[in-house]
């Protein structure tokens, strides 16, 4: 097994490991590891069926029940489409997940710790692979933070909602329904990390609502200035998708986006998307 860290301060490939096979508790232990350290881990040339990329995914903690239940996967109720392929009109899979700066389920009272996403299409024009997610490094967005602001905002909870401001520029009636299934909760605007103990931003501009106990403009306009600070360039990394990347990402150090640069039935995407182990944000 090989790990090859990335030129920026997140990211690493995993070379020489085939995840169709169960892995050594030692093998494991060494992708756990790279996985708290590097924040996204890509494992190239993966062949992976539905249950095998289920069990991988369990080695790291329970695997979730999809909320959006109207994109699970038809067998597998573990496994979410995120895809732009349109049968008989209708869209298979999530076609705009990831528009904005986010983590994944923030608007949950335990958000996944990982959420790992296998490319099973990948959109490419001209020989230019389209589709590309961005990511942003959370924890280093806050260990750059002045000491005053890292005192300043150390003890405060951010109001997260499912769709949150989004829902007011006009997402429609899906939004409001999922509101009403999911009641908004409060996470630390500072997050302490699970496995390596890392302080980590955690606020965006979509699903965050408000501060508790701060008057609502000076609550937007710190959750904004946080946000924005935390997808400064100098902590991005990049992934351009390849067949069959197994690609996954830690919600507590990275916020991503996805470029939705690929247009139906030009380009066709279709990923099998799994999340991990909840835990109690802290
Ligand atoms: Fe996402």
């Amino acid at each position: 097994m090989q790990i090859v860290p990335s030129p920026n301060v997140i990211g690493a490939k995993i070379q020489g490991v085939d995840l169709a096979q169960p892995l050594s508790d030692a093998q494991f232990q060494q992708v756990e590891a790279a996985f708290n350290k590097h924040a996204i881990i890509c494992f190239p040339k993966q062949r992976l069926s539905e249950p095998q990329m289920i069990s991988f995914a369990r080695r790291f903690g329970d695997v979730e029940k999809i909320f959006l239940k109207h994109y699970a996967h038809p067998h597998y109720p573990e496994i979410m489409y995120v895809s732009n392929i349109k049968e008989n009109g209708n869209d298979i899979g999530h076609a705009d997940a990831g528009r904005v700066w986010h983590t994944d389920m923030s608007y949950t009272a335990r958000p996944p710790r990982a959420t790992m996403l296998y490319a099973l299409e990948i959109p490419i024009d001209n020989g230019k692979v389209l589709g590309d997610t961005l990511f942003s490094s959370a924890a280093d967005a806050h260990d750059a933070l002045p000491f005053e602001t890292q005192m300043r905002i150390a003890n405060l909870r951010a109001i997260h909602q499912v769709a949150g401001r989004r829902a007011r520029t006009g997402t429609g009636q899906q939004d409001q329904a999922l509101r009403k299934e999911q009641p908004a909760v409060v996470h630390p605007v500072v997050r302490t990390h699970p496995h390596t103990g890392r302080k980590c931003l955690y606020v965006s501009k979509g699903e965050c609502e408000g501060i508790e106990g701060m008057p609502k403009d000076e609550a937007l306009a710190l959750i904004d200035e946080l946000a924005d600070h935390i997808i400064d360039p100098r902590f991005h990394h990049t992934h351009r998708w390849q067949l069959h990347d197994l690609l996954m990402w830690d919600n507590c150090t990275v916020q991503h986006l996805a470029s939705l640069d690929y247009q139906w039935p030009q380009h066709r995407r279709l990923m099998h998307r799994i999340t991990v182990d909840g835990t109690v944000p802290v």
